[in-house]
């Protein structure tokens, strides 16, 4: 079991209609490895991510988590095994606080709903200064400078803080696959650079989490993943590292017209 990859997707088909999202897609996610989920637009990367996640359900074929079956399953009984996201559209409260926007990440695990609140204001305050304790100390992993602005409202901060506060919402469940959807989209060539740096920190901090990363900028991918696999028209057309898939001629002819490579 051991050897097993954390993650078995096996002949994974998600059709919508007559279209053909995923095509009967096999690849394996280890613990521990930064693997880069690369293809042209609309070749299913975001459909995978969303099918993992349990927000849509497999036409065909199957993901085992340690073993388990993932498909079928709901998206908070996915999120409480370990897989948490970032979505390529920002969802962040804006006029809500760094701390509201980060607490909602652990929603799920609060101990105490509104009405208990109202009638017991002592239990609530003992959780809520637990979890200010817990995002203060998740911040310093991820984003040291956010602390001293944890309750000023999500508006007044620059794009790369937004996509920051995202990732630390993520890490709030303590994941052990953490799913980013193109994380620098928006954002200029030196965010880019910063936010990837700060993810490879993340990942010396926490050695065991895995990491897939839908990104387009090649040399982001270059520089940070172990491991690459490209898809193309919901199929995987090659995998490997790096300077693996970019000489892989069923990438280079896939990427035709793309400006990436
Ligand atoms: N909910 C949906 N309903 C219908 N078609 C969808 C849906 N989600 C994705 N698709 C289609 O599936 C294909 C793959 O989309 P997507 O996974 O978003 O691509 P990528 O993230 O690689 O750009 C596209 O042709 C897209 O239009
Ligand atoms: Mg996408």
């Amino acid at each position: 079991m051991s050897s097993q990859a954390m993650i078995q997707v096996r002949d994974l088909t998600m059709r919508f209609g007559g279209l053909t999202a995923l095509d009967h897609l096999n690849m394996d996610i280890h613990e521990g490895e930064i693997l880069g989920l690369l293809g042209p637009n609309g070749s299913g990367k975001t459909t995978f991510f969303n099918v993992l996640t349990g927000l849509y359900r497999a036409s065909e074929g199957s993901i085992l988590y340690e073993g388990e079956e993932v498909t079928g399953k709901t998206p908070q009984e996915v999120y409480r095994s370990g897989v948490a996201r970032t979505f390529q559209r920002s969802r962040l409260s804006l006029p809500l606080t760094v701390f509201d926007n980060i607490v909602i990440g652990d929603y799920q695990h609060m101990q105490h709903g509104l009405v208990f609140n109202l009638f017991r204001r002592k239990a609530f305050r003992a959780e809520y200064n637990a979890y200010v304790e817990k995002v203060t100390a998740l911040l310093n992993i991820f984003s040291p400078p956010l602390v001293a602005r944890l309750f000023e409202p999500v508006e007044t901060f620059t794009m790369i803080d937004r996509r920051r506060i995202e990732v630390c919402r993520a890490l709030m469940s303590q994941p052990r696959l953490l799913l980013l959807d193109e994380p620098s989209a928006g954002m200029t060539h030196d965010e880019t650079h910063t936010l990837m740096s700060d993810i490879m920190d993340v990942r010396k901090k926490l050695p065991t989490l895995s990491v897939v990363l839908i990104e387009h900028e090649m040399n982001v991918i270059e520089r940070i993943t172990d491991r690459c696999v490209v898809l193309n028209y919901g199929s995987k057309i090659a995998e490997g590292t790096y300077a693996e898939i970019t000489a892989d001629p069923d990438v280079q002819t896939a990427y035709l017209g793309e400006e990436t490579v």
